[in-house]
């Protein structure tokens, strides 16, 4: 191929999962069986990841903002995040995937802590996928987090660098997105990974999260192959 940069395989995938409350309402449910159907998608969608090749998927679970929702929507989603990881973590363990979290740690309750760090252990040794849910994420508030990490260990302002900067994320291990996928047909990033999206290839579809799975990846995956990255250059 005379241009390496296209018909190249995705690694990283990002998905912005939206769409629950539209898929339930559609139904007629409440907005809880959305999101627990929304479980059900992401458990088709990383066995779909494993099977297409990729290495790492990230997803987005729940924003800094989302806490503004209804106390009752709120607290069937923190119920259902502690339901998945016990239903999900024998299978996660046992097909290989490396699961952990980004986002603020001190605000989710003790148990669901409990829950999720249980699971990030459990699954330390796993290489198949690597899967980061980012649980009360913004990119905006890993921003800030990054900052003043950099004050309190004293780095003087002219040592400040984009790896430094880097260095101070949520996951410095983390790769930069090479694709990202948001469904439900909203065209916009909603604070999710402002820093590591600086060059993902984007992927708006039309499909609500609950009805997301391996054709829709595939489909993802093969319009991320037909694009040419610049990157800034020629
Ligand atoms: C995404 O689905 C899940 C979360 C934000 C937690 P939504 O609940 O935003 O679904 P819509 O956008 O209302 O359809
Ligand atoms: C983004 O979806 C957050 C998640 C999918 C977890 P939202 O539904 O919260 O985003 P907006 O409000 O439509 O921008
Ligand atoms: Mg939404």
């Amino acid at each position: 191929m005379n241009d390496p940069a296209r018909g190249e395989q995705a690694r990283t995938v990002a998905i912005i999962m939206d769409g629950n409350g539209r898929w339930a309402a559609k139904r007629d449910l409440p907005v809880a069986e959305g999101h627990r159907e929304g479980t059900r998608a992401l458990r088709r969608t990383v066995e779909a990841a494993i099977d297409l090749g990729l290495e790492t998927l990230v997803v987005y679970a729940f924003s800094t903002e989302n806490w503004s929702r209804p106390e009752g929507e709120v607290d069937s989603l923190m119920d259902i995040f502690g339901e998945t990881i016990e239903r999900e973590l024998p299978d996660l363990v046992r097909q290989g995937v490396r699961t952990r979290f980004i986002g603020r740690r001190d605000r989710a309750s003790a148990e669901l802590g409990a829950q999720m760090r249980r699971l990030e252990e459990e699954t330390a040794s796993n290489d198949r996928l690597n899967l980061w849910v980012a649980l009360d994420y913004g990119g905006r508030a890993e921003l800030v987090e990054a900052a003043r990490r950099l004050v309190e260990a004293g780095i003087e302002p002219a040592e400040i660098d984009e790896n430094i900067l880097r260095d101070n994320l949520y996951a410095p291990e983390l790769p930069d997105p090479d694709l990202l996928i948001r469904t439900s047909g909203e065209l916009r990033i909603s604070n999710f990974l402002l820093w590591q999206l600086a060059y993902s290839e984007l992927v708006f579809v039309d499909t609500l999260w609950p009805d997301f799975g391996h054709a829709e990846l595939e489909q993802a995956l093969a319009a991320y192959a037909g694009r040419r990255r610049r990157y800034g250059g020629r």
